[in-house]
């Protein structure tokens, strides 16, 4: 694993909420009157792997003419370009709603799943919809720990999706 990132660290179901509120906090108290779309995220992404020590890998892939351009990220490096037929980001953009993997070694690699880092080991990736409900991106977050993510996850990243870019 590269030296300067660490494995993630799980957090109990309390502790999961109180760092989820204060993610919120933080993420409202800066960002609630930007604008830019590229400030918002690069910002929710150093927030989110200040609050959340089981995000290993968090950032976004943008709608970019028909496919998934890597946009604003925090980790090791991620893939550039994504289809919408591939991966569990291009079922996302296809489908329009949020995806849990509790065991990406489950997936089927290369169509399932994108392997960006051998070390990530489940996932959550959330739409990112603009106030007309138009895909702007995904949010794609990775764990080096199985079944990192819950309900929780998904209820809190797709509120504050809502809340930074529209509805
Ligand atoms: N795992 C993702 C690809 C992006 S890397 O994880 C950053 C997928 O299957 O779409």
């Amino acid at each position: 694993m590269p030296f300067f990132i660490k494995p993630s660290v799980t957090l109990s179901a309390e502790d999961k909420l109180l760092a989820y509120n204060q993610l919120t906090e933080a993420v409202m108290l800066q960002l609630t009157d930007e604008e830019d779309d590229i400030l918002k995220m690069s910002t929710f992404n150093a927030l989110a792997k200040t609050y959340l020590p089981y995000f290993y890998w968090v950032g976004f892939y943008r709608v970019n003419n028909g496919k998934l351009s890597v946009g604003p990220y925090q980790g090791t490096t991620g893939c550039l370009h994504i289809e919408f037929s591939k991966g569990v980001c291009g079922k996302v953009a296809r489908e329009r709603k949020t995806c849990l993997v509790i065991d990406t070694h489950e997936l089927v690699e290369g169509t399932e799943h994108i392997t960006c880092d051998a070390h990530s080991r489940s996932e959550i990736v959330v739409p990112v919809f603009n106030k007309t409900r138009e895909l702007l991106a995904v949010l794609d977050v990775d764990s080096t720990e199985k079944g990192a993510f819950d309900d929780t996850d998904a209820t809190y990243l797709e509120a504050i999706m809502k809340e930074l870019f529209g509805s």
